[in-house]
């Protein structure tokens, strides 16, 4: 029982990656999708098992190969913290495709400076918009926090435009604290957020953008009409054990000032002007 319209696609497995350490990555030759992909979507990926038996994933886009028709999704880890079953994929081997599932991460009209906070699981949905961003031309500021330097995304993973900040909670690399120590200072130079992550990294990211949009400021670009871009400025995207992924089991409703969203149909990102979290 599927609510998506559209037929599966074959797709073979050609690559395999890492986004973070123990974090995999399948690049699929998927050309009929490439084009259709923005950043925020995922896809629903299905393989055949043994005694019919059929495994069913939602995995974010991380990244896109228009030449190669190469589509990179990023498989999240399970909530109990075992290891995907999708995870010992091979090279060669052929999964199903349907999608894409979400709604592309809203873009601030204009925005040339972007700020992304993310921790080693939001990476996944945000690497794409980050890549994208680079290739428009916008300046770019990563904002990563982990337990410890062994925890961080890579930076050869990382467009070498993007300029990288790092906290670590045991001082391992750069600052020692977490992203609520560094997101201050960003803020007010960024003219669009996204923030990626566990509760703990979209509510630092949210009182930020609280100081920042009660605060006055002002810009290179100069004075704005800080309410409405204010409004739009920052979309979180709480990181979340998909189920369906169809907008069926209702598993990933989040409550908002207008009424319940599926992170899977209306989501992944909430504009947070509309996203109370549940208070
Ligand atoms: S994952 Fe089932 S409704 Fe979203």
């Amino acid at each position: 029982m599927s609510m998506m319209g559209t037929a599966p696609v074959v797709a073979e497995v050609v690559g395999l990656g890492e986004l973070a350490p123990g974090r995999i990555a399948i690049q699929l030759h998927a050309p009929s999708f490439v084009a259709g992909l923005r950043p925020g979507h995922a896809l629903h990926l299905l393989r055949a098992e043994a005694g019919g038996y059929r495994l069913r994933r939602v995995a974010p886009v991380t990244l896109l190969d228009p030449l190669r028709g190469v589509v990179e999704v990023g498989l999240q880890p399970r909530a109990d913290g075992g290891r995907d079953s999708l995870a010992d994929i091979r090279i060669g081997e052929r999964v199903a495709l349907t999608g894409p599932i979400g709604q592309p991460i809203p873009k601030v009209p204009r925005s040339t400076q972007l700020l992304v906070a993310c921790d080693g699981e939001g990476f996944a949905w945000v690497r794409l918009l980050i890549n994208s961003a680079v290739v428009e031309g916008r300046s770019v500021v990563l904002v990563q926090s982990a337990q410890t330097a062994a925890e961080l995304i890579p930076a050869a993973l990382l467009p070498e435009r993007v300029e990288i900040v790092v906290a670590t909670a045991d001082g391992s690399l750069g600052v020692r604290g977490d992203i609520a120590d560094l997101l201050p200072q960003y803020v007010a130079w960024a003219d669009q957020a996204v923030a990626a992550g566990a509760s703990t990294l979209v509510d630092a990211a949210r009182s930020a953008a609280r100081k920042h949009s009660s605060g006055s400021r002002t810009t290179a670009r100069g004075s704005r009409s800080s309410r409405r871009e204010g409004d739009a400025w920052l979309s979180v995207i709480v990181t979340h054990e998909v189920g369906c992924g169809s907008g069926v089991c209702g598993g990933c409703t989040v409550p908002t000032r207008t009424g319940s969203i599926r992170l899977c149909r209306e989501g992944p990102a909430i504009d947070v002007s509309s996203f109370d979290g549940g208070r």
